[in-house]
């Protein structure tokens, strides 16, 4: 993958300035909630678990600002002062996703509504409108105060904006925005009533106040309407961080910045998020009873590390169970370090959790911490200590060290904002599903994977998959064409370049310049299938989705059999452009990948690796994770070093249930 260098943009150090050669471990510390005795306690436990980074001030606002314009920062200087004295670095937040209650009590502008108009109010968090002119000056004037004090701070490491951007407003402040925002993307309602379609369903707007937010309507609003709003609200979300950003930068511009993505979140588009940040960071909360967990984490860290470019955050994990699932299990003995290692290997400089003390009251208090109810002796901390002193143990061997690979998935916001409009040919079809079935597919092929825009440069890639992108730009089908004409190997599912920017079906039902590159003369019409339906294809069965395709110059690699489409073309060739008209089931979709890629001259980091074993390459380093529930034994190919078991290993490597090895050659 393309890297970085250590400097980011405008001389900013990013995270190895940060890290300085070593990994970055801690969490989210929200001391508000205990006496200062249990700080000095909380020290000596950090101390003792290598802990070297906490994110203070997350959800501290109405501590920083308990009356309107008062401030006490008392304890937070303390705190600060605390943490430098004891060597712990300071991630410092911006306490601006959850207002306090008087704000909501004396500004009921700054309440964000939903669809139907209702508030959202106060008493739980991130109530706040992103378009709301008071919101906007209040959380500017705090973080203009905290990056005065502070900004200068020698505990301060990094500025965390807000914390998971993730809000919506449906409100009239909002509309006025949305209108702002509809004027900088059309310029004239004319040009807006052409991208959006008005001419159908009696829809043409003659003035702006007429235009608003996709509010409640009797039958589906029009999609177009709401692809602009969901790509209005990643924006105002992002000028909100922007103005924090802005100020934090002016105190300190050389602290790194960033603000916690939630994984595979379709709020935001984390492409044009992450150009906007000196250090992309993600918060990742696999459950540890699915079986497919671990590839859970693998697409997440994947994508963050190609959002970042090279080292990123893991700024929140959990080190036990989370509290917000209908059923929530701790992780099992060494799942918390297989997991978090497997973050490392696939990038991570920074391993961190919500939160280090498990709260006593609260929303969360069912949530672990590092440490947890049962204390210093209880399990999970035990684990989170051991944990601790071997990334201490391995970090300047690791921190800041790049992975290459040679495949990339492509995934894109638009598209997947686009791809699940209602009114769409089956509700079953969910495109972050796609991508979960697509990379799941290479990732038991052992094939490590980034993640790309598709206007990305791709030539440094032997292998691109397309999940599907619903939508596609004129300049990201050119990219595709252009990259297999350059000798990329190129394998695309369905439902892929339908609509142009504005969700406009291309002519034809697909675009000219794929049907063209994939050799289809005719897409006569979709089949989708229902939930659990299967459709027979030569050596396999597909599922979600089949087409009525009339090839053109193409090779039929397999056909449908049986049903309405027997013999038409189901998995299409044409030199290394692949198009694949269903889902296959997961063996098969890992069959066919693997071949291609087999043939595109990628091979897995191993051979002959156990099914539930993981292997990650880091610079010259080999991760070796065994997600299995029996011990394993892995084949190598030569003698290395494990720097975790600080042993020799020839030939074979033996793990232990959930076991991992990091080895340098
Ligand atoms: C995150 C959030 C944290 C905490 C955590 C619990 O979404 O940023 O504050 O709520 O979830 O899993």
């Amino acid at each position: 993958m393309r890297t970085t260098s250590a400097t980011g943009k405008n001389g900013r150090s990013g995270l190895a300035g940060v890290t300085r050669g070593r990994l970055l471990f801690g969490g989210d510390y929200n001391p508000e909630q205990w006496p200062e005795e249990t700080w000095h306690e909380d020290v000596r436990l950090m101390k003792e678990a290598c802990v070297n980074s906490v994110t203070l001030g997350v959800f501290s606002w109405s501590r920083l600002e308990p009356r309107p314009g008062e401030r006490d920062f008392g304890w937070l200087d303390r705190l600060m002062d605390l943490m430098h004295g004891n060597g712990i670095g300071v991630v410092l937040a911006t306490p601006t996703a959850s207002p306090p209650p008087w704000m909501g009590r004396l500004h009921p502008d700054t309440l964000p509504r939903d669809r139907d108009g209702r508030t959202e109010w106060w008493g739980g968090r991130q109530h706040f409108s992103h378009s709301s002119a008071t919101y906007r000056r209040y959380a500017a004037a705090l973080t203009e105060d905290l990056a005065a004090r502070y900004g200068g701070h020698p505990a301060l490491t990094m500025w965390h904006i807000n914390n998971e951007y993730c809000t919506y407003d449906w409100g009239d402040e909002a509309a006025v925005t949305f209108r702002r925002w509809l004027r900088d993307r059309y310029g004239t309602l004319d040009a807006l009533n052409t991208a959006w379609g008005t001419a159908f369903w009696s829809q043409g707007y003659g003035d702006w106040q007429e235009v608003l937010p996709p509010r409640r309507a009797h039958h589906l609003n029009n999609p177009t309407q709401v692809l602009d709003f969901k790509r209005y609200t990643s924006d105002l979300l992002l000028e909100c961080y922007a103005v924090e950003r802005d100020i934090v930068r002016r105190y300190s511009p050389d602290v790194p910045v960033t603000t916690n993505f939630m994984p595979m979140w379709a709020g935001q588009d984390a492409w044009r998020w992450a150009r906007e940040e000196d250090v992309v960071s993600v918060d990742l909360y696999p459950d540890p009873r699915d079986p497919f967990g671990a590839q859970e984490g693998a697409l997440v860290q994947d994508m963050t590390r190609s959002q970042a470019r090279g080292p990123w955050m893991l700024m929140e994990q959990a080190a036990g169970a989370v509290n917000w699932r209908d059923v929530n299990r701790p992780k099992p003995r060494g799942l918390n370090r297989l997991w978090s290692l497997q973050a490392v290997a696939r990038g991570a400089d920074a391993v961190c959790y919500f939160q280090w003390r498990q709260s006593r009251q609260g929303a969360e208090k069912f949530h672990s911490g590092m440490v947890g109810h049962a204390g210093e002796r209880g399990r999970t901390h035990q684990e989170v200590r051991r944990l601790g002193a071997e990334l201490a143990r391995i970090g300047p061997a690791v921190a800041g060290r790049h992975s290459a690979c040679e495949v990339a998935v492509l995934h894109e916001w638009n598209a997947w904002w686009a791809g699940t409009q209602d009114g769409r040919p089956s509700r079953e079809v969910d495109p972050a599903q796609l991508v979960r079935a697509w990379h799941r597919a290479l990732w038991e092929a052992h094939l490590t994977t980034d993640f790309a825009h598709p206007e990305h440069d791709l030539s440094g890639y032997r292998l691109v998959v397309v999940p599907q992108l619903y939508l596609l730009t004129d300049a990201a089908a050119d990219n595709l064409v252009a990259y297999v004409r350059g000798g990329g190997t190129l394998v695309c599912g369905f439902l892929t370049g339908i609509a142009d920017e504005d969700d406009r079906v291309r002519p034809g039902g697909m675009d000219a310049r794929l049907r063209d590159l994939f050799g289809i003369r005719v897409l006569h019409e979709w089949w989708p299938l229902d939930a659990g339906e299967h459709i027979g294809c030569d050596g396999f069965r597909g599922t979600l989705w089949s087409e009525e395709i009339e090839a053109g110059d193409a090779v039929a690699h397999a056909r449908y059999r049986g049903g309405e489409l027997d013999g038409l073309p189901a998995v299409l060739r044409r030199g290394r452009a692949w198009y694949v008209s269903t889902l296959p089931e997961p063996a098969a979709l890992r069959e066919l990948l693997a071949d291609v890629a087999a043939g595109a001259g990628v091979r897995p980091v191993l051979d002959g690796l156990p099914a539930q074993v993981e292997a990650v390459r880091r610079g010259d380093l080999l991760f070796v994770l065994n997600h299995g529930r029996d011990p394993v034994g892995v084949a190598l190919p030569g003698t290395y070093r494990d720097l975790l078991g600080d042993r020799t290993v020839t030939g074979r490597l033996e793990l232990p249930r959930h076991g991992a090895a990091v080895l340098a050659p």
